[in-house]
């Protein structure tokens, strides 16, 4: 019984070091650690090798032993000193470039024993970011940096039956790629655009304009409400001029901003007709960004209730009270 089980912990551990290779995601431009351990002994050799055959680090005779070293590695490899006498052959990798890809190989030999680990070094730069912008009629997703090669999508709420994911530019800008895709908004439909590579994805969604009726003595306009904290926020008027971004009111709008809260809120104040338009609020969390479109025209004359407007605004109408106190299309 115990010799069956020796056996067979014998045979599993045999694959695991020759065909076993873990695999590790390093992130582009940063630090990482090759893992690898071995059986503490006297008369310490380690190779780090990226196959096929570039010495990226090796030690022995109490020393690092750089000479062999690829050049592409230069300043950029270290052990911990201190450990290797408990085992630990890993290696540092600082500033991690795409060329570092590939599998890599940890040799070990002490007086008694050598090993041999595999390593699968994948370099990847995440989506960090998604934009939407709107420019007339014209919605355009973006999301720069990224590695490897991204892909977008885009959804609507309701769903549409026309393809979407036309006219995709990609562009590689040293080994980081930059990816885009416009197309025509459509009234009343909610757009996402997701941004992907193999390890993770951003979204980022336009809800559908809402419309406000508001006094001029104060407004209080909402972004989406989301679970994350935001990181990042910028309000715009008429998708042009910045109101608020990440917390600095903009000189033209000191007199008009009353306050911004921690979600995100706009109040106004002191308004005139004049700051009749579209308000965005472009927020940014962990899970994505949210484009949210309010439409505020300001109420001149207060307590009257007969007060009905017809606005025309691009291509559509809207028809609504402008003394009611609430959004939204009659
Ligand atoms: C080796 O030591 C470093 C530094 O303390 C540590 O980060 C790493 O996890 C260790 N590696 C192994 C395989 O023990
Ligand atoms: C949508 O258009 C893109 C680019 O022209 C094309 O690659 C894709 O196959 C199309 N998808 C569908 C579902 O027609
Ligand atoms: C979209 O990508 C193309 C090619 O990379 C670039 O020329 C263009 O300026 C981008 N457009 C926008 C709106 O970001
Ligand atoms: C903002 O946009 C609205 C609606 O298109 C327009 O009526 C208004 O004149 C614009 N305001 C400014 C200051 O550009
Ligand atoms: C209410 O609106 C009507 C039509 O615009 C206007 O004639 C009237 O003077 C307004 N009343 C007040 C109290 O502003």
């Amino acid at each position: 019984m115990s010799m069956e089980c020796f056996v067979l912990f014998g045979v599993l551990t045999f694959l695991l070091t020759t065909n076993g290779a873990d695999a590790l995601d390093c992130l582009l431009e940063e630090s990482c650690v090759l893992p690898c351990r071995f059986q503490p002994g006297a008369e310490v050799i380690i190779h780090w090798i990226q196959l096929a055959d570039s010495p990226a680090h090796s030690y022995y005779h109490g020393n690092d032993q750089l000479s062999h070293q690829k050049l592409r590695f230069s300043g950029r490899t270290s052990l911990f000193k201190n450990q290797i006498s408990g085992g630990n052959a890993s290696l540092l990798l600082s500033g991690v470039k795409v060329e570092d890809e590939g599998r890599y190989k940890c040799y070990t030999s002490t007086v008694d024993h050598n090993k041999e680990t595999f390593i699968d070094l994948n370099v990847y730069a995440p989506v960090r970011k998604v934009e939407l912008h709107q420019d007339g009629k014209r919605i355009t997703c973006s999301s720069e940096g990224i590695y490897p090669k991204p892909e977008i999508s885009w959804s609507t709420d309701p769903p549409s039956n026309q393809n979407l994911s036309e006219k995709i530019k990609v562009q590689q800008i040293g080994q980081l790629y930059n990816i885009n895709s416009s197309l025509t908004s459509v009234p009343d439909v909610e757009f996402k655009c997701t941004v992907s590579t193999g390890r993770n994805k951003m979204t980022a969604t336009l809800f559908k304009l809402t419309f406000l009726s508001g006094s001029s003595t104060e407004t209080t306009m909402h972004c989406t409400s989301s679970k994350s904290p935001p990181t990042g926020l910028i309000w715009r008027f008429n998708h042009s001029q910045i109101i608020v971004s990440d917390g600095s009111v903009m000189e033209e709008w000191r007199q008009q901003v009353k306050s911004v809260t921690m979600s995100g809120d706009l109040t106004l104040k002191d308004l005139s007709t004049d700051h009749d338009g579209i308000y965005t609020c472009e927020l940014r969390n962990a899970e994505g960004t949210y484009v949210t479109n309010t439409f505020l025209r300001i109420e001149q004359s207060q307590g009257n209730v007969s007060n009905l407007n017809i606005h025309k605004l691009g291509d559509y109408t809207h028809c609504y009270c402008s003394s009611c106190w609430y959004a939204g299309l009659l």
